[in-house]
């Protein structure tokens, strides 16, 4: 079959590399894609939010399978949009509408979900420009730190850990009333803070069955030690040791089966990826939030421990028949050091030639910001450049190999966090 993937990350390079090594799969597109896409695939120039582009391109490759990638087309609509198109009746598409898509697009809407199916998360509460004066108050009262998230798409960036009173009031009002993250921020929930250990567990469902895929841990910031600004993630690593079977089966029962019973409930047919963020509070689990999609760099470490044929985990899951599918996880440890421009995630310069490339060994170089150049070069053009995964017996092996990829790749202003990993391995057993 035709398959077409949207995006032009790590996680869409991860998917057409699991993807091409299926016998079910004749040719693969991936839209924009990056110049890692581009050695095993055929990358078309569209845009993700461009729908009327991508369902032309998908009429005319005969594209009988489409992946989504990234959260912004789901959000937008463009599920909705392709299966309203009577010539794209026969397309399968994996990714939710923009309904369930909500989950991930509107903080609001995910917070409201999770009290009415009783799934545990930080206590909260809702303010527009309207209730300032309430959501002031609610933030005077509350205790420190104190979380406040603009409830729409931010980019990663709309959520806020605020540690003393003034900045909470300073940030709430900014976002409510001074525009700061646009329209995302004219609706802020303000939360808990939780402490624990974070987690991020990914559910691949048909609507009616589900896959628990491996879990996987992320390293946010962009310092070592975890300082620093946030990132789109600076690493992976899959399993987590404190992952216990014991914890997953409290994950499955107080969170996975919930949120899908809720989602029935409410006439949602959700076909494609949950990605739960979840914080591990004294052993027992607590969302912080959805994501309609797979997690970036969380996929380059998921997917090369999964065995099954991805094209046909992908066409059960458009089909409804997850049912039939027995999922295959290697137990190998898979580690991923995400390699960054110099500056990211503030402004960054892009178009450096990237070398020794080739020379890689133990790893597989998913590439996310980078594009073709003259002479077979690789320039970078993205923030996150490369994800380099190791597969290994052991997390530390898997960390030297994935290290050792990030200290040998060259580029002007390139960085790496050293410590990937790290904390698992001195987690105590
Ligand atoms: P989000 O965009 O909701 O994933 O939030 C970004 C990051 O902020 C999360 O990955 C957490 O590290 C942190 N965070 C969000 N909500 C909370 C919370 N209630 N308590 C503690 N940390 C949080
Ligand atoms: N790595 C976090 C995310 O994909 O949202």
């Amino acid at each position: 079959m035709n398959i077409l993937i949207l995006g032009s990350g790590g996680r869409e390079h991860a998917f057409a590399w699991k993807m091409v090594q299926s016998p079910l799969c004749d040719t693969l597109f991936v839209a924009p894609g990056n110049a890692g896409t581009a050695q095993i695939a055929t990358n078309l120039p569209i845009a993700v939010n461009d729908a009327e582009a991508i369902a032309k391109a998908i009429q005319e490759h005969h594209i009988d399978l489409l992946v989504v990638g990234p959260e912004e087309p789901l959000v937008k609509g463009l599920v909705n949009t392709l299966r309203q198109k009577k010539k794209l009746a026969n397309l399968k598409i994996v990714g939710p509408d923009q309904q369930g898509a909500q989950l991930e697009g509107s903080k609001d809407f995910s917070k409201q979900f999770m009290q009415r199916y009783g799934i545990p998360t930080a206590t909260s509460r809702t303010f527009t420009a309207e209730t300032l004066q309430e959501g002031l108050a609610y933030v005077d009262a509350h205790s420190l730190p104190i979380v406040l998230k603009a409830d729409g798409l931010a980019a990663g960036k709309g959520v806020v850990i605020a540690e003393t009173l003034d900045e909470a009031r300073t940030v709430l009002t900014d976002m409510l009333t001074g525009g700061r993250f646009g329209e995302a921020g004219s609706k802020v929930v303000v939360e808990q803070f939780l402490r624990g250990i974070e987690l991020s567990v990914f559910v691949l469902t048909d609507g009616q069955n589900y896959k628990i895929l491996p879990e996987a841990k992320d390293y946010k910031r962009i310092g070592e030690g975890d300082t620093g600004p946030n990132t789109g993630g600076m690493g992976a690593v899959s399993p987590v040791k404190f992952a216990t079977p014991k914890f997953l089966q409290k994950v499955e029962e107080k969170v996975v089966k919930p949120t899908l019973a809720g989602l029935q409930k409410e006439g949602i047919r959700y076909q494609g990826f949950i990605f739960i963020g979840l914080m591990n509070v004294k052993d027992e689990p607590c969302v912080i939030e959805y994501n309609a999609r797979m997690g970036d760099p969380e996929t380059e470490v998921v997917l090369p421990r999964i065995q099954n044929d991805l094209v046909e985990l992908m066409v059960a899951t458009a089909d409804g028949e997850l049912d039939r599918i027995q999922l295959q996880v290697s137990p190998q440890t898979a580690v991923t050091t995400v390699v960054v421009s110099g500056g990211y995630p503030d402004a960054y310069e892009k178009g450096k030639a990237i070398s020794d490339l080739e020379t890689l060994e133990d790893v597989t170089a998913f590439h996310a910001g980078t594009t073709p150049g003259s002479n077979g070069h690789v320039l970078t053009s993205g923030g996150r450049v490369l994800a380099l995964t190791a597969v290994a017996n052991s997390l530390e092996n898997a960390v030297m190999k994935s290290q050792k990829a990030a200290r040998t790749v060259q580029f002007d202003g390139k960085y790496y966090r050293k410590d990937i990993g790290l904390d698992l391995i001195r987690f105590p057993d």
